[in-house]
C-alpha cells in the first residue's frame, strides 16, 4: 500500500456515465467529475456529512473521511469523494 499522507494521480472509471477521469495529487475526485457527470450531491467538502458518498464497484478507497464507520471503511464499498482518494491506480465508481 502506498503511503497515506501523499496524494497519488490515479484514474476514476464512471461506470453508469462511461467515462474515465484522472484525479491529481491535490485534486479531489469530487472535483474531478463534477464537469463530466454535471452534478453530484455535496455540502461539508471536509468528509464530515457523508452526503457525496458514492458506492465503489472495483478498487481499493483510501478513507480520508470522518464519517464513515469502520466496517463500512473495510468493506470498502462506499467511499467519500470530497476527500477520499484511491489506493488503486483505478477505482470504479457506480456514477
Ligand atoms: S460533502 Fe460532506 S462528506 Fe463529502
Amino acid at each position: 500500500m502506498p503511503d497515506e499522507d501523499v496524494d497519488r494521480p490515479f484514474t476514476v472509471e464512471l461506470r453508469k456515465t462511461g467515462v474515465s477521469v484522472e484525479v491529481a495529487p491535490g485534486q479531489t475526485i469530487l472535483a474531478a467529475v463534477l464537469p463530466v457527470v454535471g452534478h453530484v450531491d455535496y455540502y461539508c467538502l471536509r468528509g464530515d456529512c457523508g452526503t457525496c458518498v458514492q458506492t465503489v464497484l472495483e478498487g481499493v478507497p483510501l478513507h480520508r473521511d470522518t464519517v464513515l464507520s469502520q466496517r463500512a471503511r473495510e468493506a470498502g464499498k462506499r467511499i467519500t469523494i470530497c476527500v477520499s482518494r484511491s489506493s488503486t491506480d483505478t477505482l470504479v465508481l457506480d456514477l
